[in-house]
């Protein structure tokens, strides 16, 4: 066998041609790799590091021979596999995207990994299903300029140290993982050179981490005006009996004297914490610092108290406030659940996502009778899925004069629409809502199945109740008619389109998958 130097550190063509000729060798990988090397195979590496001696084997003891033999096959292989041209001399990338059963059988090989070919310039691993922890041994591939695991399961941390050996990183992609990490891109050196495209939905960002733990509500912290004095006791006074008011020193308390680790969402000027009241009752806080007019604290308290009374089951129940002069809260009860836009990732089925929509809108029919002043902000980020699939309303905002309610019934139509498409507004619509339905609407009438989510198989009755949820959205979000519908209308129009007696025989697979979907995250 002749030798001759390859520059991707892999071996030689004609050993590659040895691979393929020897009939021995021409079974499956796995057979191949059974097999011991062959007798000259030593001085054909050997040979091949004097001429060059920053090949990766080239450092490695003569022990380690079958396991360099057994990354060539690999490689040879791998190059195979992904198409790159001139196998295996120019191996310049690893595609292993949408092979769910193949990438996770590569991975394993942790001896190619130890000799990453240096030829290799960009390694795709995405949209495999991939879980667990971060798959390390690619790290040792520190050459690469480009790397994509997104669309994955992947969990727990990221090997930072190891990462910031790659160098030559100009492309990184881990978005759609399911990382569990305070990560601060901006704080890693290294990491400055990507933006937040590589992180979407990793659970590295911080707007991951906030729906990982609840979703939290903004209720009112930032209300209008009204007008008079300050409470001069304010939070001093405690609650007392239905007056729900809490003292400052209550939530001092409660929060462990506002401690870090109750702190779980910061942003400029309101600071959210989870605290464990005198009864054992576990709250979410949120809390508002400065000094503010006595008009905005009276207007504040005013809101509270239509807020407290304010009980139905998809609406975040308010306990409380507390208006110190130094220091606004609300006090709201807490429940475990994940964002709508969270839930749609894991593929709910149709039937789930039509219960929501169904309760979303009777809770606003019951806000729009009983308490017309209060609006809520449907969103899929602003409405969470608790572990009883049941949906929860997170925003309110209290109104001087109750007035006209288009511009939630639009709000609700964009959600009914992302329940159905699943679209990410701010990736692929530049976050513009107005962008997203004109999309729906251009393609509602030949490419339905172009809008419907597509991890969502759907039967026929299925499929026509999803035609007939879309009209119905577009119906909401059509600004360009005068007279605009009101909540109980499209709550009747939505209950035409879903009975729930059709609905129970639907997809009962899916839900099954679901289900088995939950268990793993
Ligand atoms: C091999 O070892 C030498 C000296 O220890 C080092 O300079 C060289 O970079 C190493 N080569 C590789 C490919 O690791
Ligand atoms: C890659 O594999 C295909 C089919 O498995 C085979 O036909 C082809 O010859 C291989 N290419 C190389 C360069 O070995
Ligand atoms: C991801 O994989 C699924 C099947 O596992 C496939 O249907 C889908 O088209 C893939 N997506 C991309 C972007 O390749
Ligand atoms: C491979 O990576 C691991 C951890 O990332 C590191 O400990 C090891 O030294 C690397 N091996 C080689 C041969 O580069
Ligand atoms: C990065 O690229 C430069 C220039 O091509 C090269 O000299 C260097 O070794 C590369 N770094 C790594 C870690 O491979
Ligand atoms: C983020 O980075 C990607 C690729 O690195 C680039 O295409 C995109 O334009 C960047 N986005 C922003 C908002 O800078
Ligand atoms: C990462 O992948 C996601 C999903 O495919 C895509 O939206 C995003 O733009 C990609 N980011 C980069 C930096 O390529």
């Amino acid at each position: 066998m002749a030798t001759t130097v390859s520059p991707s550190g892999l071996l030689t063509i004609s050993f590659f041609h040895f691979l393929l000729s020897n009939p021995a060798l021409s079974s499956p990988l796995i057979d191949q790799l059974n097999h011991p090397p062959p007798p000259n195979f030593l001085s054909t590496i050997t040979n091949n590091c004097l001429h060059d001696s920053s090949l990766r084997y080239c450092n490695s003891t003569s022990s380690d021979l079958t396991n360099i033999f057994k990354s060539t096959i690999v490689a040879a292989h791998l190059c195979n596999l992904s198409n790159s041209p001139n196998c295996p001399t120019s191996f310049s990338f690893i595609d292993l995207r949408t092979r769910p059963k193949l990438a996770p059988l590569y991975l394993s090989f942790s001896f190619f990994w130890k000799y990453c070919p240096f030829s290799i310039q960009s390694i795709d691993l995405s949209n495999n299903s991939l879980a667990g922890p971060f798959p390390s041994q690619i790290l040792n591939c520190t050459q690469i300029h480009s790397l994509d695991l997104s669309h994955n399961m992947l969990s727990g941390f990221l090997p930072i140290d190891s990462f910031t050996l790659l160098t030559n990183l100009s492309s990184l992609n881990l978005s759609y993982n399911q990382f569990s990490q305070e990560f601060d891109a901006g704080a890693i050196s290294f990491f400055k050179r990507f933006n937040d495209s590589s992180f979407i939905h990793s659970g590295l960002l911080k707007s991951d981490r906030d729906y990982k733990f609840k979703m939290m509500t903004t209720i009112l912290l930032l209300v209008g005006v009204s007008a008079l004095i300050a409470s001069a006791i304010g939070c001093l006074v405690r609650r007392i009996g239905g007056r729900h008011k809490f003292s400052v020193r209550e939530l001092t308390k409660a929060t462990d004297g506002f401690s870090k680790e109750r702190l779980v969402e910061k942003r400029e000027k309101m600071e959210v914490y989870i605290g464990i009241l005198k009864d054992g009752e576990e709250v979410e806080i949120e809390i508002q610092r400065g000094k503010v007019s006595s008009e905005f604290r009276r207007s504040f308290v005013k809101d509270c108290r239509v807020l407290v009374k304010v009980r139905h089951k998809n609406i975040v129940k308010v306990l409380g406030w507390c208006d110190g002069r130094e220091m606004r809260a609300v006090v709201m009860e807490r429940e475990e659940g994940v964002s709508i836009e969270e839930w749609l990732m894991r593929s709910p089925p149709w039937k789930d996502r039509m219960k929501v929509a169904m309760k979303v809108i009777e809770a606003m029919s019951f806000l729009e009778e009983e308490w017309p002043q209060i609006r809520c902000d449907v969103k899929t980020t602003n409405v969470m899925v608790s572990e009883g699939e049941e949906p929860l309303i997170l925003k309110l905002k209290v109104h001087d004069h109750p007035n006209s309610s288009s511009r939630e019934i639009y709000k609700f139509g964009v959600f009914l629409l992302q329940l159905i498409a699943n679209k990410h507004l701010r990736e692929e619509f530049e976050g513009s809502e107005s962008r997203f339905v004109d999309w729906i609407a251009m393609h509602q009438h030949e490419k339905l199945r172009n809008i419907i989510d597509e991890n969502m198989k759907l039967s026929a009755t299925a499929h026509e109740q999803a035609r007939q949820a879309i009209e119905i959205g577009l119906i909401c979000t059509d600004l360009s008619t005068e007279k605009m519908l009101t909540v109980n209308q499209i709550s009747s129009m939505l209950r035409v389109v879903y009975m729930p007696s059709m609905i129970q025989s639907v997809d009962g697979h899916h839900h099954r998958t679901r289900n088995k979907k939950k268990e793993t995250t």
